[in-house]
């Protein structure tokens, strides 16, 4: 199997997460807590690690602000609803992901918040001046995703944050596509909530993320529960991340995780951006050459992260990914993408698009063979 599907979740893993996730769930799996013993010491210490290594990583004001989630939706849940208030309006886009749109149209139909939703342009990309332009007395939060999981487009997220910050507003970022291909440095470029999932880029297992919350922001407890220490306290202990992290966390994943970050690291995201890049320009010169299909988004490659998003003039997209799967056993995804809005922005809806997202594992000879089949298929 050739796989392409790596903006749903990455595939393969480098070895060292394999052999961390190995050797910690045969020495270290025990359920972490502050007063046990030194199994649970020893497990605490890697839920510690792995938030030093993602406050080191996004530049965050203190390990303890990142808060370990199921994924990058839990994240997401854990600052809308632990933020927004009655009366709050927010401003977002028409680039988001389901994650993202649900919960706060859902706050919007309870009669809890106002909501305004940006159109991107044709490329794909938010206007900082219209985001600006969106602000009323009653704003409260901009909340936006730093690329788009349909077009692989990234967003101007430092300059879209000045204006979040000038305007006094917290400004959340859906960092699902850029984590661990894209720097992103929550301080400079004005984050007060950051979500990200730990089994996309950042080449953790499935079950992880993470959720930033900066200084500024103030989330309430999305769920009460043990914590593994401050045991004869009655309410939830109000010190992070214990605050936000009732029952037994996935310390499993986050010993998975935190060897994936490492490996970004060593790698650098830089590199690893620029072989995602070649390989979707590699594919885009292909799709040209082969025509009958049309490619959707901008073509800077350096404000993409490496998904394209296509259609074929002949085929809807689901049948064209179940004949790639089923023929040719190449993994892409066909569809809506879970982000029905954009496609309605571009065309595409309800059909949706083929998407191609290559991880750093994957070579042009996968995109050769990939380009192979879409020129078969279009004969
Ligand atoms: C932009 C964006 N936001 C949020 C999510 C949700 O991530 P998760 O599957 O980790 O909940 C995704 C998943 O594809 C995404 O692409």
């Amino acid at each position: 199997m050739i796989y392409l599907d790596n903006a749903a979740t990455s595939f393969p893993k480098p070895e060292a997460v394999y052999q961390a996730l190995d050797a910690f769930a045969r020495h270290d799996l025990a359920n972490p807590g502050r007063a046990g013993h030194k199994m649970a010491l020893a497990a605490e210490r890697a839920l510690d690690d792995g938030r030093h290594l993602l406050n080191q990583f996004f530049h965050g004001d203190a390990p303890e602000r990142f808060i370990f989630t199921l994924n990058c939706t839990d994240a997401l849940n854990m600052a809308f609803k632990g933020v927004l208030k009655k009366g709050d309006h927010v401003v977002t886009t028409d680039l988001e992901h389901n994650s993202v749109s649900r919960p706060l149209v859902a706050m919007e139909r309870a009669g809890t918040i106002t909501l305004t939703r940006l159109k991107a342009d044709a490329g794909g990309t938010v206007d900082p001046d219209a985001v600006k332009k969106a602000i009323r007395p009653t704003t409260r939060m901009i909340a936006l995703t730093h690329a788009s999981n349909v077009l692989g487009t990234v967003q101007p997220i430092t300059e879209i944050g000045r204006v979040a910050r000038e305007h006094d507003l917290l400004y959340l970022v859906d960092a699902a596509q850029t984590a661990g291909v894209v720097p992103i440095d929550v301080q400079a470029q004005f984050i007060d909530l950051l979500a990200f999932p730990g089994h996309k880029s950042l080449l953790g297992p499935t079950g992880t993320g993470a959720l930033y919350v900066g200084p500024r922001a103030k989330v309430g407890a999305w769920r009460e529960g043990g914590t593994g220490g401050d045991s004869s306290n009655e309410v939830q202990p109000r010190e992070f991340p214990y605050f936000l992290e009732g029952g037994t966390p996935n310390v499993l994943g986050v010993a998975g995780l935190s060897a994936g970050v490492k490996w970004v690291q060593e790698k650098g995201l830089a590199e690893i951006h620029r072989h995602e890049a070649e390989l979707i320009e590699h594919l885009w010169r292909k799709i040209d050459e082969i025509g009958g299909y049309k490619v959707f988004g901008h073509r800077d490659h350096a404000k993409r992260v490496g998904t394209l998003s296509f259609h074929s003039d002949g085929l809807p997209a689901t049948e064209l990914g179940g004949i790639l799967d089923h023929s040719f056993d190449i993994a892409i995804r066909p569809g809506l993408h879970c982000a029905p809005y954009i496609h309605k922005s571009i065309g595409t809806f309800p059909d949706g698009t083929v998407r191609v997202s290559p991880g750093p594992f994957n070579t042009k000879e996968d995109i050769d063979v990939l380009a192979q089949a879409l020129q078969e298929m279009k004969l």
